[in-house]
């Protein structure tokens, strides 16, 4: 067998490992819950027993995640609207999600907003827009969960990305947002950790199937088709929810603080997504790789 066929490193769920009940009667808050990477954290959490709210702006999206969610783990998901940008609509969605459950154990701070645009040619709104959603949102989520998470003595998890770890063309809004996620996170571990609260970091690789991928991965025959993959397959969701399941658990009771890359070691491996150096020197050239906007 050869490493290619990506049957060396297959992908399982995390029930196939760790207990069914480890989560009973604990409730999640997710933030970007509805749709994509953040719905499979919440469904794999929901499946070893906890109840959960998933947090968005997309009220319709949501309900059906949530319902769909519900029936597949036979635990309780609600659907609660809110733009994590405005901090009373966060704090709102906390006072729902305690009216309904009293309690909130864990915590996934995964909205997150993503497209390609180099410094040149991104308005400063549009930094601005994903600083908004990325850092100030898990700041205002942070604030507006604390008091029960301490309560709880439970657990924060924080989607970030690898982006950041190094200079990522057309990426400045994410890479410094991102990077302001890990910093908060390590000080909240800091803070936290003598009221019993876990702060932690997962930081995904290329995810297959994602709008993340959707929206980053150059479109065509680029560098990017190119990219070795030292696993044998790109990333699954339900890799990064293996990993949630695991911070959460007791078993990484003594884990805060900290980044878990989830990439397969493709990092080490990383070219640009764009080519380069003509990306940068001539957008206009490379504009039918990226996706257009909707
Ligand atoms: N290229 C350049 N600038 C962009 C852009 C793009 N593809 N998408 C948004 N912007 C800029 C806008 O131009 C605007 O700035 P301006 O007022 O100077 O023109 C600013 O960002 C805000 O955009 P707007 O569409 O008004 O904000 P929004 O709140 O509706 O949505 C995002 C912003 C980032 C969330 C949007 O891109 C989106 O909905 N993305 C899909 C979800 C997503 O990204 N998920 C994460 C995948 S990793």
């Amino acid at each position: 067998m050869s490493q290619s066929d990506g049957d060396v490193h297959p992908v399982v769920d995390s029930t196939a490992v760790f207990k069914d009940g480890i989560f009973k009667n604990k409730v999640l808050f997710c933030t970007g819950g509805g749709s994509g990477i953040c719905r499979v954290m919440t469904e794999a959490v929901m499946r070893h027993g906890a109840s959960a709210a998933i947090v968005g702006r997309n009220e319709e999206r949501l309900k059906e995640t949530a319902q769909e969610l519900s029936a597949a783990t036979r635990n309780v998901c609600l659907a609660i609207k809110a733009d994590v940008r405005d901090p009373r609509q966060v704090q709102a969605a906390v006072k729902q999600t305690i009216e309904r459950y009293g309690r909130i154990d864990f915590v996934i701070n995964g909205a997150a907003g993503n497209f390609l645009a180099p410094i040149s040619g991104l308005s400063e709104n549009g930094f601005r827009t994903v600083i908004e959603i990325d850092t100030f949102g898990t700041y205002y989520t942070i604030k507006a969960t604390l008091p029960y998470v301490r309560a709880a003595k439970g657990s924060y998890i924080h989607v970030s990305a690898t982006l950041h770890y190094r200079g990522t063309p057309y990426q400045v809004h994410v890479s410094a947002a991102k990077a302001a996620v890990d910093a908060t996170s390590a000080v909240l571990a800091v803070e936290e950790g003598p009221h019993g609260v876990r702060s932690n970091v997962i930081a995904p690789g290329p995810i297959a199937g994602t709008e993340g991928e959707n929206r980053l991965s150059a479109k065509g025959p680029t560098r990017q088709n190119h990219w070795p993959l030292p696993m044998g397959r790109k990333g699954d969701s339900r890799d990064i929810a293996n990993a949630t399941v695991f911070l959460f658990s007791d078993a990484a009771s003594f884990i805060s603080g900290q980044i878990l890359v989830v990439d397969g070691a493709s990092e080490h491996l990383r070219v640009p997504m764009l080519p380069y150096p003509e990306s940068v020197l001539d957008p206009a050239s490379t504009k039918h790789l990226i996706k257009a906007r909707m």
